[in-house]
């Protein structure tokens, strides 16, 4: 038996199980659903939007004053969400499968008592997994408006920028690409984890290089699927942050899940470099049944 095989099998094992993380992240409520590619906070739209403009044909406008009595109490009491009135949620959770909902709590915005760092995500719900999913706030927003049966209050009420919508259209095929590499990778992963487990048992140098070659394969589709969802959320936050930011929008990219999806690739990359040493060894003439070379190589 090939005892240095079993780092690579750990590592494949890892880089499987880590890749599954990232593709099911948050594809249902309560599972790692802070994994996000980005975050979308819309808990301030409504409240900037208030300060704005006061004209009472808006009907956003008449809705909150009627739910609050008046336009000025929102304002001055700096109700912690007026977009939780609207039936808004405070943010929106982007992950490959769906997005996920929730509230700030205690509050969505940092104060002298409060501490950013106190403020957790409250998960309420997630939407329907889809193969493909991208991300549309638009009509999604315009949904939870809608649903929240307060007549005709529209998004576009909220000013809310098309340049926003144009930007994330664009990266539409993008998101979509990253979850056809995920699967792939998968895949490619899981087979690295066979091979590498009968690369336990046969010792010759071609099933080392069989293993590399498919581990170079794997590494190569984790690296890109890593490589695109890193792109797409530095981009779409870029977006979103530039022309949001006048309606009270914000969006900052989920480091939690760029880390998994990288560290998933450089665990690919390592056992691609274990067996390449293998094959290597093997090459300079070193018998494969010669233990105690073998013996000499890092472990796991
Ligand atoms: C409303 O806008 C003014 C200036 O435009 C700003 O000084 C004030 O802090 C804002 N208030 C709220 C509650 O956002
Ligand atoms: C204001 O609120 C009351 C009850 O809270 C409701 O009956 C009424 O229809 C509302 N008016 C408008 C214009 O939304
Ligand atoms: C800070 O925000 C929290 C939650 O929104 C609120 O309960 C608290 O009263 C605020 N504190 C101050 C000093 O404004
Ligand atoms: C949410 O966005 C608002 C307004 O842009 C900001 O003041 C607040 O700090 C953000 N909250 C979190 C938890 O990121
Ligand atoms: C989170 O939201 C649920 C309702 O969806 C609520 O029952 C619960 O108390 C909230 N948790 C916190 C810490 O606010």
């Amino acid at each position: 038996m090939r005892i240095s095989a079993v780092a690579p099998v750990l590592l494949c094992v890892a880089a499987l199980v880590l890749s599954f993380l990232c593709l099911f992240a948050g594809s249902k409520r309560g599972f790692i659903d802070d994994y996000s590619i980005l975050t979308l906070n819309t808990s301030r739209i409504g409240a900037s939007f208030l300060n704005a403009s006061h004209s009472s044909s808006n009907p956003l406008i008449s809705f909150v004053d009627n739910a609050t009595n008046s336009v000025e109490n929102a304002i001055n009491q700096d109700i912690s969400s007026v977009a939780r009135t609207l039936g808004i949620h405070d943010f929106y959770n982007v992950h490959i499968l769906d997005f996920c909902e929730g509230y700030y709590t205690p509050g969505p915005v940092p104060n002298a008592t409060l501490r950013r760092s106190q403020i957790r995500q409250n998960v309420t719900s997630c939407s329907k997994r889809t193969a493909m999913y991208s991300f549309d706030p638009r009509s999604t927003l315009q949904q939870e408006l809608s649903a929240s049966g307060h007549g005709n209050v529209a998004l576009s009420d909220l000013n809310w920028p098309s340049d926003v919508d144009r930007g994330l259209h664009a990266l539409a095929i993008a998101q979509k690409a990253t979850f056809v590499l995920y699967c792939v990778a998968i895949a490619l992963v899981g087979v690295a984890t066979l091979l590498a487990l009968a690369g336990l048992f046969a010792e010759d140098r071609l099933s080392a290089f069989v293993n590399v070659l498919v581990d170079w394969l794997a590494f190569l589709a984790i690296g890109l699927a890593s490589a695109i969802a890193t792109a797409v959320a530095v981009k779409a936050v870029d977006v979103i942050n530039t022309y949001g930011n006048q309606i009270g929008a914000q969006a900052s990219t989920g480091s939690k899940f760029l880390v998994l999806t990288w560290v998933a690739t450089a665990v690919m990359l390592v056992s691609s470099i274990v067996w390449c040493f293998e094959c290597i060894v093997g090459r300079k003439g070193i018998g494969p049944r010669s233990r105690k070379d073998y013996a000499n190589e890092p472990q796991f």
